[in-house]
């Protein structure tokens, strides 16, 4: 290689993405970029051609990436929005979120995920941000180090993640239960009346309802009761996730031991629940967000809200899980049910103050983790 050549290649450029002439480059980075260990299954995200899916729904948005001469060497998202931080209403800030932070294998360890996450944050200091947050794999460890060692994260919340998997058939309802889908605004107003101080809730949580991805907000009660004033009742929202995604790197053994499971539980009733659903090639699902029960024999409502939701996706072709996050102590998540062999608690949040020594003297990083946090479907 040319002094001229090697040169090029080590000078890397970061700047805004261009639909234009990125869009390609983009989509063949994110389909070859190895994410997380390479002992682990992985996730891998098929964005079906809108590399900015997993922002565009946010108030602002941004891409960045990385060139090197005429390769991509790196990419990031990062999207605003106002939301709640502490247990007041009062306590509102405005959150930088950075996700689909991606460097080629060929190109890590150049300093480019460092400079791709410090030009975000500049992005969100011209955009007034308080605090960046960011979510990983525990296990990612290239990206804990990045954020915490380099970059003054701090570890902060510890989410888990419910899986279910849709089956064959639609679940058979309780009739003693009536479900009711609810208007945008009742649902804003249930929304702002029992969750607005929860941290993450965002301050737009009209426009996440009104939103396409949005498919409704539906109420559970007794039968022959109104949701307005019964004693019991549950509520929760379903987002259609934009993009596909996949299991990868199993073990072939896995893989067979799948296969069978789910072959016997087609052809033996006795054997339901034990089969995994094909999750290695790509799929669609839907996310439950916004879960909220109220009264002491609200447990029933709120599975039979989920059963509806499961019902939604088995019509659906292409839907192998409903999905739901919820706060890691979060007690909701003995009540929306989901198979355990499936679900994880493997993921992490850390927060940065973009702000530190300007504000007076709230200090999110230090404040201890509520039960309860609002997960923002637009960010999943
Ligand atoms: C995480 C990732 C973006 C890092 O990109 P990168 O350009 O290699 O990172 P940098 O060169 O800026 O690394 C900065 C620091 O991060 C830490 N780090 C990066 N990769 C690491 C690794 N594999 N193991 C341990 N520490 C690592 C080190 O502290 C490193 O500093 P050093 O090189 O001086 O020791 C890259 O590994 C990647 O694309 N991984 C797959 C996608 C992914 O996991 N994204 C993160 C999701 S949030």
């Amino acid at each position: 290689m040319s002094m001229r050549n090697e040169e090029a290649r080590d000078y890397v450029k970061i700047r805004a993405y261009n639909k234009e002439t990125d869009l390609e480059k983009v989509l063949d980075l994110e389909r070859n970029c190895e994410v997380g260990s390479k002992k682990r299954p992985i996730l891998v995200t098929d964005c079906l051609g809108d590399p900015l899916c997993r922002v565009r729904n946010s108030p602002l948005y941004h891409m960045l990436v990385a060139e090197s001469g005429k390769d991509l060497v790196g990419v990031v998202c990062g999207s605003i929005k106002v939301a709640t931080i502490g247990s007041s209403l009062e306590s509102r800030a405005k959150l930088g979120y950075i996700l689909g932070l991606r460097v080629p294998t060929c190109h890590r360890r150049r300093g480019i995920g460092r400079r791709l996450v410090l030009a975000m944050e500049q992005w969100f200091c011209y955009n007034q941000v308080d605090y960046a947050y960011m979510a990983t794999e525990k296990s990612n460890e290239a990206s804990i180090k990045l954020f915490t060692y380099k970059l003054n994260y701090t570890k902060f919340r510890t989410p888990r993640i419910l899986v279910n998997p849709v089956g064959h058939k639609p679940e058979r309802l309780d009739p003693n239960v009536a479900i009711t889908r609810l208007e945008i605004g009742q649902a804003k107003s249930l929304y702002t009346r029992h969750m607005s101080s929860l941290e993450f809730f965002p301050q737009d949580i009209d426009q996440v309802l009104s939103n396409k991805l949005c498919l409704g907000t539906w109420v559970a009660c007794r039968h022959g009761e109104s949701w307005l004033n019964a004693s019991n009742w549950a509520m929760l929202s379903v987002w259609n996730c934009p993009y596909r995604i996949r299991v990868a790197r199993l073990p072939f053994v896995c893989l067979f031991r799948a296969k069978i499971l789910r072959h016997l539980e087609r052809l033996i009733p006795c054997f339901k629940g034990i089969g995994i659903p094909n999750i290695f090639s790509f799929f669609r699902f839907y996310i439950i967000y916004g879960a909220h029960m109220v009264g002491p024999e609200a447990a029933p409502l709120m599975q039979a809200l989920c059963e509806h939701v499961h019902n939604m996706a088995v019509k659906q072709k292409g839907y192998r899980i409903v999905l739901a996050e919820v706060g890691g102590d979060d007690g909701i998540r003995y009540f929306i049910p989901h198979r355990r062999d499936l679900s994880f608690s493997s993921d992490i949040w850390c927060v940065k103050d973009l702000r530190k020594g300007e504000r007076e003297s709230f200090d999110w990083n230090t404040m201890p983790p509520s039960t309860s946090i609002f997960l923002d479907p637009r960010e999943f």
